[in-house]
């Protein structure tokens, strides 16, 4: 039946297509790829002579790779594992964690007190310990900056807490490993009200202390907790692959793990990142701090998973749905006849 022939034929040329591009995609994984050289030259966000469109180049050590972060997560395309449960997270409602809060010249960054948490499970090959948090934005809550998309969507500020297995003693040891280092990543979202959470506005209330580049000052001992910072993040619920450091050197060592829901922090205190704090640029000028990330790279052969159940999502995607097309498609068309 002609019918038959023209509801089913074009899934199967579908599925031939995409054999096509997987084996297309293999050869492109077997392409030799050289690592740069490592080196300590400038890099910067704000100026052509050494923003990210200039990284990868051999200086910048390994920015031209092809497990490069961060990246555009096409919510459609994300593929659910079994092996990514959930976490344990250690230490996240310790008030006592957080040591220092500097302006490094390239955003803020918050170290922990060694070894005072950890992360271990969600499908991640060992514990992890976590050394600091950072965070990147754009200029203001109408200009967002997060690193990582989602369906191309930016938000205005995405925080980074950088994790090393237990193991390792510091942060180049475990650059040696390329699965040294497990990177969280957490959207923050802007939202229409007045210094809310209480957490960042004590967070914020730090800025003022770190106006310049190079600034440090202790962090109260009777501060924060991560959990304090993160409130309304279901964390099982993340994007999981595998990636690089988002400055260079670059390094392809690091497992991400993005978390789906943002933390909702007030439009007045995002705006304080970029309207404070200074660093001296290349031509020695002190300006703001503004549009700290870089820009989205490409995926190449690389699959961004979730948890969840492939057997049951595969089955119904790639062998029920079309089977049932067809088979409703049929009587549809008996029934016309
Ligand atoms: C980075 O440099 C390129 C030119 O090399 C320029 O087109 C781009 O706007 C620059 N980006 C920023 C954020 O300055
Ligand atoms: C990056 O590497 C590729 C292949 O390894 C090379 O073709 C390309 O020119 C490199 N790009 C830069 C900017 O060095
Ligand atoms: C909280 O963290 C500090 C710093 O690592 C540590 O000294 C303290 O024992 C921790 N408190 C608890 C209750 O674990
Ligand atoms: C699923 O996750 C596990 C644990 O991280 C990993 O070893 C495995 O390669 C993943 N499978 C796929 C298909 O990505
Ligand atoms: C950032 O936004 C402010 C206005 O809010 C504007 O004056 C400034 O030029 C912007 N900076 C950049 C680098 O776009
Ligand atoms: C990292 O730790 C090792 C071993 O303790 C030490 O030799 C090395 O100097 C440390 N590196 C840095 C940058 O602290
Ligand atoms: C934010 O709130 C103010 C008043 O509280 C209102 O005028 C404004 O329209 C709101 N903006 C958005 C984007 O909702
Ligand atoms: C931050 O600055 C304020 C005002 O100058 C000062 O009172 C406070 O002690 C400073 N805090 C720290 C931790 O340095
Ligand atoms: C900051 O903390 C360090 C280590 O805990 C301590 O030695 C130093 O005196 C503190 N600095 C100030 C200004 O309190
Ligand atoms: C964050 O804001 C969004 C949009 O207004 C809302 O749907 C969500 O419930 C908020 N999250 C929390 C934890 O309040
Ligand atoms: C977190 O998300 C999971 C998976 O979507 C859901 O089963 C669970 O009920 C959520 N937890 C909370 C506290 O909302
Ligand atoms: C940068 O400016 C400072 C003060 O304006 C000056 O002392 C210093 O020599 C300058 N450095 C360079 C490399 O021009
Ligand atoms: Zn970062």
């Amino acid at each position: 039946m002609p019918a038959e022939r023209l509801s089913c034929a074009p899934l199967r040329a579908g599925h031939l297509r995409g054999v096509t591009a997987a084996a297309l995609l293999l050869v492109a994984a077997l392409a030799p790829t050289l690592p740069g050289a490592s080196s300590t030259v400038e890099w910067c966000y704000q100026d052509s002579s050494c923003n990210d469109t200039v990284w990868a180049t051999t200086p910048f050590g390994y920015c031209n790779g092809t497990r490069q972060s961060p990246v555009n997560i096409v919510t459609a395309n994300v593929q659910p594992n079994a092996s990514l449960t959930g976490f344990t997270f250690s230490g996240f409602s310790n008030h006592s964690i957080m040591s220092k809060i500097s302006n490094n010249g390239h955003t803020v960054q918050m170290d922990l007190q060694a070894g005072s948490i950890s992360v271990v499970g969600g499908g991640l090959p060992a514990t992890y310990k976590a050394l600091q948090f950072h965070l990147h934005w754009g200029n203001g809550s109408k200009a967002p900056g997060s690193e990582h998309t989602v369906d191309s969507k930016r938000y205005p500020m995405e925080l980074h807490l950088v994790t090393i297995k237990t193991i390792y003693n510091n942060l180049s040891e475990a650059l040696n490993d390329p699965e040294g280092l497990a990177a969280f990543g957490f959207f923050i979202e802007g939202e229409n009200t007045t210094n809310l959470p209480a957490s960042w506005a004590m967070l914020t209330s730090y800025l003022p202390n770190i106006s310049y580049e190079g600034n440090t000052v202790n962090f109260s001992s009777s501060g924060l907790s991560m959990d304090d910072l993160l409130p309304g993040v279901n964390r099982t619920r993340y994007y999981r692959y595998l990636g690089s450091l988002t400055t260079p050197l670059c390094n392809e060592v690091v497992t991400w793990t993005v978390f789906q829901d943002p933390v909702n922090v007030s439009n007045n205190l995002i705006d304080l990142f970029s309207s404070s704090l200074y660093f001296t640029n290349v031509h020695n000028v002190t300006e703001k701090i503004t549009d700290v990330y870089r820009n989205v790279q490409k995926l190449n052969n690389r699959v961004i998973t979730t948890p969840g159940n492939p057997n049951k999502s595969a089955s119904s995607r790639s062998v029920a749905t079309p089977a049932l097309l067809c088979f409703v498609l049929l009587v549809f068309l008996l029934l016309l006849q």
